[in-house]
Formats: structure tokens, sequence, C-alpha cells
């Protein structure tokens, strides 16, 4: 290890942190009623159809459709609002894979915006700049809990008549002047994978207010069914991306605690951003919320700025954090389209031109340049959501780490 790892002392924190998912008796009891009444699918059960509708409800939206992964609730969203084949999707550089998998997944072409520093989530004035004449939709999505600048996204889909698909994959519970994500624009997407704030394992929900987005989601899938005809009739190319019952229990069980849980990292997230914003070398992205704002703290981004830390490298920065206790890591390593499944383009089969020959556009992965993104890429460490789940004792220790580890490297520059 590095001689800036090891900055001496004892470790600022030995306890362990608050664990995640952490399990409630009530959830094993949860789950282990969905499993003794035997009814296991979907169409046996209740507690999928009543997660869908809780869920929906507590993020302001009319209906949910749940299936079996975050990247689906995507695919599935893009294909009811008939996205598809030629058909372009503006989605941010800093993301998850699933973001722009889906809108390949649905045979449209993503095309990569770059974010904004602070916040790390998509750029609404550079969107305006990559809209064509193929262009169908925005993707915007709320990395690490923090809503994306929704107030200009919807304000450039309206004047433009595109659709708007939150990726609400990291963001359950969190609120937007006011009004929770997944409901602001056509379609809403959730990730409830292992991780989430809202786990199950795996799921996905996605949430609408538009009940035809709704029927068309519903049935695709659903092995294309329609509610009310015949169970072996088959309406639209669907898939089996269906919830079980299993999850759908644990995820009711889960879901009476959300509002608590976001509401308490809420309050230390706000509370750590206070105490590190005094620390030089070390910017929280997380800026000041508006009226009616409350981030979901998914995780809490930490931007380096190495010249104010005598140019340590983030490798070395993470590994002294992590000596006094802070689990920590470096997020996305670089931009979602650096991958080699966008430079390389193995997303089509042999010799297929992207989108199959509906596209009349010309993409090319390799080369798109993102600047900000790529920065982000290279200066970024994550800390985790369950690290806000504890006491402000808790929080004072993770303080006090990036206090130490800051001073420590600044005194072996100056030394
Ligand atoms: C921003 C974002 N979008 C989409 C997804 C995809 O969700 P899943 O892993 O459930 O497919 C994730 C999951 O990590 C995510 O973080």
């Amino acid at each position: 290890m590095s001689k800036l790892a090891l900055l001496g002392g004892e470790p600022v924190r030995t306890k362990p942190w608050p664990a995640w998912p952490d399990v409630r008796e009530e959830d094993v009891a949860a789950v282990q009623d969905a499993v003794r009444s035997g009814k296991w699918g979907q169409q046996e059960g209740e507690h999928v159809a009543a997660f869908e509708q809780e869920f929906a409800a507590c993020h302001g939206a009319e209906f949910g459709v749940a299936v079996n992964s975050g990247t689906t609730a995507l695919q599935i969203a893009l294909e009811a609002l008939k996205v598809g084949p030629g058909d372009e999707v503006i989605v941010p550089a800093y993301t998850f894979q699933g973001t722009a998998a889906s809108v390949l997944l649905a045979n449209a072409v993503p095309v990569f915006a770059d974010v904004e520093p602070d916040t790390m989530n998509i750029d609404p004035e550079l969107v305006a700049g990559l809209i064509t004449d193929r262009t169908r939709a925005i993707m915007p999505v709320h990395l690490a809990g923090l809503p994306a600048a929704m107030d200009r996204v919807l304000e450039i889909a309206q004047a433009r008549e595109l659709l708007v698909i939150e990726d609400a994959a990291q963001a359950h519970g969190a609120v937007w002047r006011g009004r929770k994500v997944g409901a602001l624009g056509d379609a809403g997407c959730f990730s409830f994978q292992a991780s989430k704030n809202l786990p199950c394992g795996e799921g996905g929900l996605i949430a609408t207010n538009d009940e035809e987005v709704w029927a068309r989601a519903s049935g695709l899938r659903n092995c294309g069914r329609v509610d009310g005809r015949p169970f072996y009739e088959h309406h639209l190319l669907g898939y089996n991306f269906r919830l079980t019952e299993m999850q759908g229990a644990l995820l009711r069980s889960r879901l009476a605690h959300l509002e608590a849980e976001t509401d308490l990292r809420y309050r230390n997230g706000r509370w750590l951003t206070e105490q590190l914003q005094r620390l030089p070398g070390v910017t929280p992205l997380d800026p000041q919320p508006e009226e009616g704002d409350r981030r979901a703290y998914h995780l809490y981004p930490i931007r380096l700025e190495p010249a104010e830390l005598g140019q340590v490298t983030r490798e070395q920065f993470m590994a002294a954090l992590a000596a006094e206790g802070i689990p920590c890591m470096a997020g996305y390593g670089r931009p979602l389209y650096r991958n080699p499944v966008f430079e390389e383009g193995n997303f089509r089969p042999q010799g297929c031109p992207i989108s199959c020959g509906f596209y009349e556009g010309a993409v090319d992965y390799g080369e798109i340049s993102c600047p900000v993104a790529e920065d982000l890429c290279e200066r970024v460490v994550w800390l985790f959501h369950n690290l806000l789940l504890g006491s402000e004792q808790d929080i004072a220790d993770v303080v006090r780490a990036v206090e130490k580890v800051v001073t420590k490297h600044q005194e072996l520059v100056a030394a």
C-alpha cells in the first residue's frame, strides 16, 4: 500500500455500519406467508398487484407495472410508448449501462448527452443541441437519488413534442419541487435490485399516469396478454418479465419503511454535506435543495479536487479512506459510451447496421466525447446509502475520517 494510504493512528471507525439490506423479521414472515400460500405467481396471488398500486400511489402515479428488473422497466416503458426502430433517445453519459441498453433493447438509438459537473445529471442545455428529426424521447436519470433538472427537461420536451421517461432506478422516494419523481413525465422506471433503497433482490416497476401506456406495458411484460381476455390469447410481441409473489410480498413489507428511511438519509446526507463543504480538496456533489426537494441519496458522491490535495490519486484517497473504516468506491470508471458494447458496436447482429436498417443516421460511439462525464469518471468517489442510515455520531465518523485523510495528504505535500 502506498505511503499516502498509511495515515497513522487508530482508524477513525472500527464499528460496523448499518447493514444493507437490513433483514427484518417482518420481511421474513411476509415471504414465508407468500411461500406457504402456494400462490407463487402474479396471476394467482394478490401481492404484486397490490404492490403496483401502493408503490405507484406513493410516487404520485395512477398506475404501476411491476417487472423483473430496472432495465426491463425502461425497455417496456419505451416499447409501451411506441419508441422503437429509427427513433433516438437522449440519455446522460454518466449512468449505469441499463439506461442506454434499454434503448437498444427497444431497437432505438441512444444519444449521449454530457452531464452537469455539480450534479452528475443530464445537462438540459446540451440536450437541446442534440435534438434531431429522429428524436422521440429524453431519458433523464435521477442519479444517486438527486432529481435531474426536470423543469428544463420538461420544458424542452414540451416545446419539441418529445416523450420524457425518467430513469428513477436510484431515486425511490425522491421529491422534486413537492412532487415525487417517477410521475413527472410520461413514464418513470424504478429498480428493486439488491443494492437499491427499496430492494427485493431483482425487480423493477414502470409508473405512469397514462392508462394506455399502463395497458400496453402490462401486456408487454406478460407475454402480450390483454386483461380480461383468454390466457392463451396473445396480442403483442411480449415477454415474461413478471415478478413473483414472494418478491411482491417482500416489497410490500419494505415499502412500509421507505418514507422514514428516505427522511433519515436526507437529514444525515444534508448534515454530511454541511460538514464536508468546510473541507478543502473535496466537493460533495449535493447542491443546495430548492423548496420542496428531497434527495433520495442512493449514493453520496464526492468529487476530489486533486490540485488541493497534492495531486493524490483517487485510488490513494480511497485506500486511505477505507483504512479509516469508510467503505467507498470509484463508481463508473468510464462514461457509458466508452464501454466496448458501445465503442465496438457489440449490440448489433454481425453485419447489421444500427437499429437493423431502420435508422438513417450514422452513430459511431467511438467518436463521442462528453468532457464533464469523462472528468467525473476520474475524480468521483461514492459513499453508500447505508452509511446515512446511522446516527449523527456515525455521520460524524465519516466527517472525521475524510478530514483526517484530507489533512494528512496536505501535510505530506507540505513536508
Ligand atoms: C441509473 C440506473 N438505471 C438503470 C438501472 C438498471 O436496473 P437493474 O439493475 O434493476 O436492471 C440501474 C441499476 O443499477 C441504475 O442504477
